[in-house]
């Protein structure tokens, strides 16, 4: 009887004669050996066809096996005469699966991103898309983990909703039976309610911006996870966001080091992604800034724009873009997590800060490496009358908020939560350029295929 295996268990098949399915990822030969690499999902083997145990006849059609043809391959396991840890097939038969029609499109050697991304489709069979994905699995499974094992319930937000939740300049509208409503930004409003009931929850799905942003961290179409809980205040949030950003790099690092390693991520910056995470008021952020300015401005290298304007002292009220968060976590070797903002640059949900009216009890953690935000929360309004104030400064309709406000009118309580997106955490821990590689097909400003 043929056993049939997967390519990480081979090493609990040594001497014994198993089969391997999948694709053919390499090939190399010689007049009397071909070899083979067969990717499985699993891993990749090195099969190697000897003429003279297979014959000429199935010599040829290993020798001719075009790039990504899947086949079935039988052949006894040995150990890597000189790699330990890596297994061999010596091939005793092999026969075609699927044939490759034409010419695969992804070769070995180098492509353009664009040229990458149009095939994506077939670029995720690739050994680092492979990984990347195996990183993200581990991911969002230790997400859900962490608050399993922590007494949150998980309950699902809709993604159709009739009002916006962070400003309504990044809504994708879509016409709903005849009405309006919006892909959704981010289901807190919802797990606000849901908090009410369970105490602790979470939702976890997808979730859409309308950003003209076209940079290396902003998608149209992200995962985020985000906690909420009754009767939590901000310390309590940036105490829970540091507990549980420690646990999932700590599961990452756990298990996926063959995926790190194929990344070529160096896990040390990961291993000091320990608590306690530093936090630094806004104020002290814009003091940093403050001085990374007046340090280029005497060095005379202040950054001049391309309407000629030079870069302007930065001051109170000022935003934080990409720039300033390296600039601010680069001081950092682990997550750096940024408090009480102006209320000016928040969402109209935040509770202001009781000891100056100015901020928002808001906190963002900043990832290091130049990764900036990972995650945005904080505590929110539960006085009726500020969250009727807040909804008409940012000029929302009230009508759309009432079950909102009726969360405030029924029992309301202090409470407190952040979403964390899932692709930023994944660019950051495997190390990636761009988070276009960290979600199986990515959406974009200027990509919807394939
Ligand atoms: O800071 P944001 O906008 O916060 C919220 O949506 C809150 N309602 C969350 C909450 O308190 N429950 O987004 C949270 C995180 C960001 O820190 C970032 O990691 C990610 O979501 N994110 C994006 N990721 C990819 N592309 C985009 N366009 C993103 N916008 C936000
Ligand atoms: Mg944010």
């Amino acid at each position: 009887m043929e056993t049939i295996v997967r390519i990480d268990t081979l090493r609990d098949h040594v001497g014994e004669t198993v089969t391997i399915r999948g694709w053919l990822y390499n090939k190399r030969s010689s007049k009397k050996l071909v070899f083979l690499e067969v990717r499985d999902g699993s891993g990749i083997v090195q099969a190697i066809a000897s003429r003279s145990d297979i014959g000429d006849e199935l010599f040829a059609v290993a020798d001719h096996m075009a790039q990504e043809t899947s086949l079935s391959v039988t052949g006894e396991v040995r150990a890597h005469p000189k790699q330990e840890g890596v297994f061999e097939l010596a091939v005793k038969s092999l026969s075609v699966i699927g044939a490759v029609i034409g010419e695969y499109p992804i070769s070995p050697k180098d492509h353009g991103t664009d040229f990458l991304m149009d095939h994506r489709h077939l670029w995720l069979r690739s050994r680092r898309q492979n990984a990347i994905l195996k990183v993200r699995h581990e991911i969002v499974k230790s997400i859900r983990d962490y608050f399993d094992n922590h007494g949150f319930t998980l309950v699902d937000a809709p993604i159709f909703t009739p009002n916006a939740c962070e400003g309504t300049s990044t809504l994708f509208e879509t016409d709903y039976h005849g009405d309006k409503a919006y892909l959704t930004q981010s289901g807190q409003l919802y797990s606000e309610a849901a908090a009410m009931s369970l105490g602790k929850v979470y939702c976890f799905g997808p979730t859409f911006r309308a950003e003209k942003s076209k940079t290396r961290r902003h998608l149209a179409e992200f995962w985020m996870v985000e906690p909420e809980v009754a009767f939590m205040d901000l310390d309590g949030d940036m105490a829970l966001a540091e507990d549980f950003l420690v646990y999932v790099v700590g599961r990452v690092l756990e298990n996926r080091k063959e995926e790190l390693k194929i990344l070529e991520r160096d896990t040390k910056l990961l291993e000091r992604v320990q608590g306690p995470f530093p936090r630094i008021r806004y104020e002290e952020a814009i003091k940093v800034l403050q001085d990374a300015y007046d340090l280029r401005k005497s060095s005379g290298t202040l950054v001049v724009q391309s309407d000629g304007a030079v870069e302007r002292r930065p001051e109170f009220g000022d935003d934080f873009g990409a720039d300033e968060e390296t600039v601010i976590s680069s001081a950092y070797d682990r997550p750096v997590i940024v408090h009480r903002y102006p209320a000016s640059l928040k969402a109209f949900y935040f509770k202001r800060d009781p000891e100056d009216s100015r901020l928002a009890l808001g906190m963002d953690v900043l990832a290091p490496e130049g990764y900036g935000e990972i995650i945005g929360g904080g505590q929110r309004e539960d006085l009726l009358e500020n969250l009727e104030k807040g909804i008409e400064a940012h000029k929302l309709p009230r009508e759309a908020f009432e079950w909102y406000l009726d969360l405030r009118r029924y029992g309301s309580v202090p409470h407190a939560g952040f979403g964390l997106g899932v692709e930023r955490t994944v660019a950051w821990t495997c190390g990636l350029g761009h988070v276009r590689e960290t979600i199986p097909f990515p959406r974009m400003l200027n990509r919807l295929g394939p």
